[in-house]
């Protein structure tokens, strides 16, 4: 059994999953009521809280797949991309834990973490397809060839997708993070009654900073009569994001001969998203936001630092600093 942490941003996780993709548990703590009143993740917050949670989380997720250490033989960690000192919880305790033991320790990319949450049972995909991933820190083409890695086509210049749908809830009202809270909105409003457009950038890019613009300038304009008209705004401007973010990969899936697509992240739980991208293969609900089932399902396929030289690994905050 492959143990799983993840804390790169405001969830604690820790999973348990076998060498073919079963998954027998997966705890996932959020942080995200602690972080609401400051309308988004404090960095300092999320460590402290990541410290609190990640024994408790881990023994959840020991106890729920009916086993112990005993039974683990790799152990699986996010390195990077995100906050360093919410990665650090994390890589400090899979450390621990490995040195220890004895295990080996299997450093993962979180990005490929979320592409790996195809891997899992039941309903495994295989490579290749065109990917997107879409969630609060990135919006990627991402085109996957094989299970360990991928190569970016496109990105986002400014914000990310489940940025600009937390940003367009915070305007009408819905707090943090909003992106689910605007999708339940959304479906009692009309989609036609705003035109929010979205810039198109040139090669396989997205922006979404001008559309989050565009939605602050209408209810602006609306005024007082903004609050009848929140769940109108709210369709108008999902519809305008999940277009965007069709009309691209769909380009993309073109110039890449693509026969399969699919969807990642928290985004790919958005409901006009998954009607809109008929036959893609989208993320089940539950591993669609942060976890680390996916975290372990990537370690199925990534190479083990033998015990004890992975002491010296560090996080990274960005791929490019990896
Ligand atoms: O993958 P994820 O949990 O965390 C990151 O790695 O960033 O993604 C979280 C993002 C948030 O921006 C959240 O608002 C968004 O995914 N999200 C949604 C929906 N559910 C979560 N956005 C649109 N529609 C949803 N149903
Ligand atoms: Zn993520």
């Amino acid at each position: 059994m492959i143990l799983g942490i993840e804390t790169s941003c405001d969830e604690t996780a820790a999973a348990l999953v076998t060498e073919d993709g079963h998954i027998h548990s997966n705890i996932v703590s959020s942080q995200a009521d602690l972080h609401a009143r400051f309308g988004g993740v404090v960095p300092e917050v999320a460590s402290r809280r990541h410290l609190e949670l990640v024994l408790p989380v881990l023994r959840e997720a020991l106890a729920e797949a009916g086993t112990t250490l005993d039974g683990v033989e790799r152990v699986a960690v996010t390195r990077g991309p995100g906050l360093v000192g919410a990665l650090l919880v994390g890589l400090s305790a899979a450390k621990a834990l490995a040195w220890a033991r004895r295990l080996p320790l299997v450093p993962v990319d979180h990005l490929q973490g979320h592409v790996a949450s195809l891997f899992l049972e039941p309903g495994a995909r295989e490579p290749p397809f065109l990917c997107l991933l879409a969630s609060g820190g990135h919006t990627l083409l991402l085109d996957v060839r094989d299970h360990s890695g991928f190569e970016v086509l496109g990105g986002t210049i400014d914000d990310a997708a489940g940025e600009a749908f937390d940003k367009g809830a915070r305007l009408l009202g819905l707090g943090y993070p909003g992106g689910a809270a605007l999708d339940r909105l959304a479906s009692a409003g009309d989609p036609d009654a705003f035109s929010f457009p979205v810039a198109r950038v040139p090669g396989l890019d997205f922006s979404f900073s001008g559309v989050k613009t565009a939605l602050l300038y209408a209810v602006r304009d609306l005024g007082g009569e903004a609050d009848d008209r929140r769940a109108d705004l709210a369709a108008s401007y999902q519809r305008a994001v999940v277009r965007a973010l069709v009309e691209r990969t769909l380009e993309a899936a073109e110039r890449t001969g693509a026969q399969q697509i699919a969807v990642v992240g928290g985004v790919a739980a958005n409901s006009e998203l998954r009607a809109s991208l008929e036959g893609a293969a989208f993320a089940p609900l539950q591993l669609c936001s942060d976890n680390a089932a996916m975290i372990a399902s990537a370690a199925r396929y990534a190479p083990a630092v033998p015990y004890p030289d992975y002491l010296a690994l560090d996080a990274y905050a960005s791929r490019e600093a990896a």
